[in-house]
């Protein structure tokens, strides 16, 4: 995963979040959030959260891309995802949402945010969500 995210592959990106977006359904929070997934063989996936009048039902937007992007194209590494608010500011996946993408994620991989009029800034998922839970620890022999 050593390839950076170029210019063309974050504008794919925030394109498909910008159609998450228009999709979301948030009647409850009044808080829509589009989420796009780009898979390190450059196919790209959005989301957006779908609220339930049962709150804790509701699904957040990455949980939704990355939901596209394994029932179309079954487990893929990804190498950037992104999440796009309507506010004029930037929101990171919260942490449910970090595990989330921590199962298709390597350190390196990139998690962008970006806000209405605000472009995208990123950092590597090793810094969302450090020393992660993962399939490693499962793997680990008994003693
Ligand atoms: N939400 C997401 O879609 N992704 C996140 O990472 C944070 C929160 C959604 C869940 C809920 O529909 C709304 O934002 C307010 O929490």
């Amino acid at each position: 995963m050593k390839e950076p995210v170029d210019q063309y592959d974050l504008k794919r990106l925030l394109r498909a979040a910008q159609e998450g977006l228009a999709h979301a359904y948030a009647p409850y929070s009044g808080f829509p959030v589009g989420a796009a997934v780009l898979t390190v063989a450059g196919e790209v996936f959005a989301g957006c959260n779908v609220e339930n009048a049962a709150y804790p039902l509701g699904l957040c937007a990455e949980a939704a891309a990355l939901g596209s992007m394994v029932s179309t194209v079954g487990h893929r590494r990804l190498r950037a995802a992104l999440v796009l608010i309507a506010r004029p500011a930037r929101a990171w996946p919260c942490g449910g949402c970090r595990q989330r993408l921590q199962e298709f994620m390597e350190a390196e991989a990139m998690v962008y945010a970006a806000g209405f009029d605000l472009g995208p800034i990123g950092v590597p998922f090793a810094q969302l969500l450090p020393r992660a839970f993962g399939g490693h620890d499962l793997a680990r022999p008994t003693p």
